[in-house]
């Protein structure tokens, strides 16, 4: 039997043929397991209880707080762009606004639930999610109600904060997304929806897993959410803490949660990848926090990289190691860069 060249090379060595497989844009796009569409994306949005107000953020690019009347002219060409969902932050300015109770967290009048409804009315087809927290409206800016010595009253928090809770989903909330890190407010919240008839109509996003650290800053000086004193270290996970992140997603899931979230995003992606695996058969959503979008910002800034391929890079990222949703500030960008 003669054994010609091609015959010889082709029994030899097929397997260390990659190159073929992704030599083409769209062939390379087959390669991840999940393409970003803008469906995944939610945009965080800080409504000032300032009605007119509009101010630069200038820890976070770009971003800006915004009072009841200026978030429908910014909203609506995002959404003729193809935004599809936001999350809501309140930020109580006025004057003596804040106590030791966060009192003014639903306050009917206040920003979130007043945005809730105006945004429900003018984009029926926006999703809207409201993030549930004390701690832009405590006077002491921690995420529940204190005892004595400074630490959590965990039952007391969770009181409140699933009343909270029930308050943005009666005024139209799609979902609440409760990001205090309280134990036992999954369950509190879902029981009370439940008990309120809207369990059915309402999704509950946990921030399940959500380390503590030095990545929140530019989030804490557009939300005046610093706290007075000490930290959140007792109550946000710490960075190390795998196997403590993972019995947080279980309990979440044993709770009722509807989706788990992780937070931050790119330094945790092994905690991404235990989400999916824990909660199998469940909507993974990621958080890529306010000091990672700042820190992408600067970098680029000083040359590093470019801001858009990197903002992919990231996102490729946080997809491939599990997440099916992304909170993002780079949402509105993504929005003119994505085509579905
Ligand atoms: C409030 C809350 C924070 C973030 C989301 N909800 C800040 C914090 O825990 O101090 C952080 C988001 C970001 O940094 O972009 N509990
Ligand atoms: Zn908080």
């Amino acid at each position: 039997a003669s054994t010609s060249a091609t015959s010889v090379s082709i029994a030899g060595d097929i397997s260390s043929q990659l190159h073929g497989g992704y030599s083409h844009p769209l062939a390379r796009s087959w390669q991840a397991e999940r393409q970003l569409t803008k469906s995944m994306l939610i945009y965080p949005l800080f409504i000032s209880d300032q009605p007119d107000e509009e101010t630069l953020i200038p820890s976070l690019p770009n971003q800006y707080r915004r009072g009841i009347n200026k978030i429908v002219p910014f909203v609506e060409p995002l959404v003729h762009k193809g935004l599809k969902s936001v999350i809501l932050f309140g930020v109580p300015l006025a004057p003596g606004s804040k106590d030791a109770l966060g009192t003014a967290a639903d306050d009917p009048q206040g920003p979130v639930i007043q945005a809730i409804r105006l945004l429900r009315a003018r984009f029926p087809q926006l999703f809207i999610t409201a993030d549930v927290c004390l701690c832009e409206y405590t006077s002491h800016g921690h995420c529940g109600i204190l005892r004595e010595d400074g630490s959590l009253n965990n039952q007391l928090s969770v009181d409140r904060i699933s009343d909270v809770a029930i308050s943005y989903a009666n005024a139209g909330a799609h979902c609440v997304a409760p990001s205090d890190m309280n134990d036992g407010r999954i369950r509190a919240i879902k029981l009370k929806l439940i008990e309120a008839g809207i369990a059915h109509k309402i999704v509950l996003m946990s921030y399940s897993a959500k380390f503590s650290g030095c990545l929140y800053g530019p989030f804490r000086d557009a939300a005046g959410s610093c706290p007075s004193f000490g930290d959140r270290k007792c109550y946000q996970l710490p960075p190390g803490g795998r196997g403590l992140a993972r019995r947080a997603i279980a309990r979440d899931i044993q709770e009722g949660a509807d989706i788990i979230m992780v937070k931050p995003a790119s330094s945790y992606l092994d905690i991404i990848s235990d989400a999916k695996n824990i909660g199998k058969d469940m909507p993974i959503a990621a958080y890529q926090v306010s000091g990672e979008f700042a820190m992408i910002h600067a970098a680029a800034k000083a040359g590093v990289f470019n801001l858009k391929t990197m903002a992919f890079e990231t996102m490729e990222g946080i997809l491939r190691a599990g997440a099916t949703i992304v909170v993002s500030y780079f949402t509105p960008e993504f929005l003119e860069w994505l085509s579905c």
